[in-house]
Formats: C-alpha cells, structure tokens, sequence
C-alpha cells in the first residue's frame, strides 16, 4: 500500500518535473547521488549500494529511515517515519535534507546549549519528532541510519550541503487558525483525515498519539508552514501561498499531541 502511494506521488512529481510546472524550485540545489531528472529529486537508487556487509548495513539504515516503527520499534512512540518529513530518503533540498550534513559536525546545538556530534542530532529527532527513546551510540539501528546517510551524503561538498539545508526561506507571518481549518478540510484532510490521524504507514498523523511530540521541531507554526509551501500537498508541492502554509499550521498547532518527556531535555 505504501509503495503504490509513493509510486503515484513519484508518478505525479516527475510529470511536474518534466513539464518545468514546479514552482517550488529552489536555488543551490544539492547533487544527487542518483538524480537522473533535474527540478524534482528522486530517492537514491539503492541498486548502486555495494554489496557485502557494509551494502546490507546501508540498505537496513534505508529501511529504517522508511518504515521506523517496523524497524526501529524500540526507540519509536509514534508512528511516523524519518522518511515522513526528510524527503526523498533524506535527499530533498530544502525539506530538511540530510545529504553532507554529518560533515557539518560536531556543531554548536541552541537548543541543547552544547556542541552535539551527527549521532546525538539523530537521536534528538528519536525523542522529539518520533517521540520514542534514544538510541544508543552504538546501537545496530543507529550504526544502519548513519551507514546509509553517509552513503547519501558521499561527495558532497560542505558548501552543498549548506545550500540545500534545512527548509524554504519565508516571512514571518501571523497564522489564523479558523482560515487554516478551511483549507485543512479543502487541502489536507483526504489524506491526513478529518481527526489528523492519517492513515498508519501510508499518511503520516499531523495530531494525537501516532505524531510528533510537543518538542519537535515539526511543532512550531514557523517551521510547519515552511515545510508545507516547499512539500504539501505531495500532489502539488508549490501551491499554498506562505499565508496558507501559516494558517493550516497555526490550525493544526491546536490540537492535543503527546508531551515531550522532560527526562531528554539534554538532547
Ligand atoms: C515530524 C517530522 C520529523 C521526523 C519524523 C524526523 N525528523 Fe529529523 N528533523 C525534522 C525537522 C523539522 C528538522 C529541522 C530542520 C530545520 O530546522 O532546518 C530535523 C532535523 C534533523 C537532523 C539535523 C539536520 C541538520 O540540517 O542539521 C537530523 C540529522 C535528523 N533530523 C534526523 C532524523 C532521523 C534519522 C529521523 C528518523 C529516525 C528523523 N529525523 C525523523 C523533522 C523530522
Ligand atoms: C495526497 C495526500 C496528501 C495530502 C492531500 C496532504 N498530505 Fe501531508 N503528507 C502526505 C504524505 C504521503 C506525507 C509523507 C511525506 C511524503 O511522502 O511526501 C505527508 C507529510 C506531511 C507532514 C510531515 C509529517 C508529519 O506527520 O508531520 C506534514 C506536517 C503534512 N504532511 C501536512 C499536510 C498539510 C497541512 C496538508 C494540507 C495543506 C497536507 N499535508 C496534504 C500526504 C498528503
């Protein structure tokens, strides 16, 4: 069921590729380890993964990234997957792609007030965006995940990595919570349905036990409302208007999600 979901995504996204009716093209865009249609990326071919040990660690880290809670079950409170929000496994410019950014490390964390190795960031999405547990360092689920972003990321220079990084530029608006439930009804709710729960492995939930904890980052309206101008809906990435984006956000900010367990504040 996934599969044929991301087929047609796919299906839909490279016919807006070819057409050049993107409108969500963004500048400095990062090499693709596999990319084969320029504007839309695709997800890594895992077919050029070598075989051998390191091949099958790389491919586990894939399945991991994809299906966390079937693969990563014991560090995972939710039911969403990396792949839910880094895009494209992980490759996506400017929908928080992953590509070259463990060169970028160790790195200085605001939030937790200290320098953090590559490691620790991806266990701060474990106890934030898949309000789960962390993984230890040196955990075969965490050896398979850096395994395959390493793999992403070879010959990417620092410099594209930075180009690429994190979300879409947009100004700083103020979200109406009432015109955002409008267009979740019109825009979001077929897919991630009238209660926010979507549909388990095939529509990430946006509210309620199955989605990110009230420490993600997912969970501020600045940040949501950049992923969605640049990702939502999947079908027509490109077409809500940054007052759109802050609108549904700011919507979907109200409802109840899980609290984020103070016992991880350091990460
Ligand atoms: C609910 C959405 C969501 C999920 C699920 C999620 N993340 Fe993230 N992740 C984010 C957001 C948002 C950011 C921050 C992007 C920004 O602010 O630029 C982020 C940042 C990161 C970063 C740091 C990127 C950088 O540029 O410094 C890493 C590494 C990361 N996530 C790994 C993972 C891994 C591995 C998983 C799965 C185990 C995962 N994330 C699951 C939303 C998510
Ligand atoms: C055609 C089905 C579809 C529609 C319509 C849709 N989404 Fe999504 N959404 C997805 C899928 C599938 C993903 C997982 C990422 C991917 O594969 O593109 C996702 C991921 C997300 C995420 C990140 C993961 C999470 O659970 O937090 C958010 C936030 C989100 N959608 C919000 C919205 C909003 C808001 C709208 C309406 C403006 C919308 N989506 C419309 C299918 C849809």
């Amino acid at each position: 069921m996934k599969l044929r979901v991301a087929l047609l995504l796919t299906t839909f996204a490279l016919g807006v590729a070819l057409t050049g009716n993107a409108g969500n093209t963004v500048p400095g865009t990062i090499q693709q380890p596999s990319a084969t249609v320029p504007i839309a990326s695709q997800p890594p071919d895992l077919a050029s993964v070598p075989a051998g040990k390191q091949g099958d660690l790389i491919r586990q880290g894939r399945d991991i990234f994809d299906q966390t809670p079937t693969h990563a079950k014991a560090y995972v409170g939710n039911r969403l997957s990396c792949n839910d929000c880094h895009l494209q496994g992980g490759t996506e410019p400017k929908a928080a792609p992953l590509t070259g950014v463990p060169g970028l490390f160790p790195l200085y964390s605001q939030r937790a007030g200290r320098v953090i190795s590559f490691g620790e960031r991806v266990q701060e999405c474990f106890v934030r965006s898949e309000n789960g547990t962390p993984p230890p360092l040196d955990s075969p689920e965490m050896n398979a995940l850096l395994a395959y972003i390493e793999w992403i990321s070879h010959g990417v220079s620092k410099q594209e990595a930075l180009a690429g990084r994190g979300l879409v530029q947009i100004p700083s608006l103020t979200g109406n919570a009432d015109r955002g439930a409008v267009i979740y009804q019109q825009r979001c709710a077929a897919c991630h349905q009238d209660n926010g729960a979507g549909v388990p492995a095939v529509f990430p939930a946006l509210w309620g036990p199955d989605s990110y904890n009230d420490g993600a980052g997912m969970n501020k309206v600045p940040k949501m409302a950049a992923f969605l101008v640049k990702a939502m809906p999947p079908t027509q990435p490109g077409t809500l208007s940054p007052q759109d984006a802050y609108d549904v956000a700011a919507y979907i900010h109200g409802k109840p999600r899980a609290k984020f367990n103070a016992a991880y504040s350091k990460y």
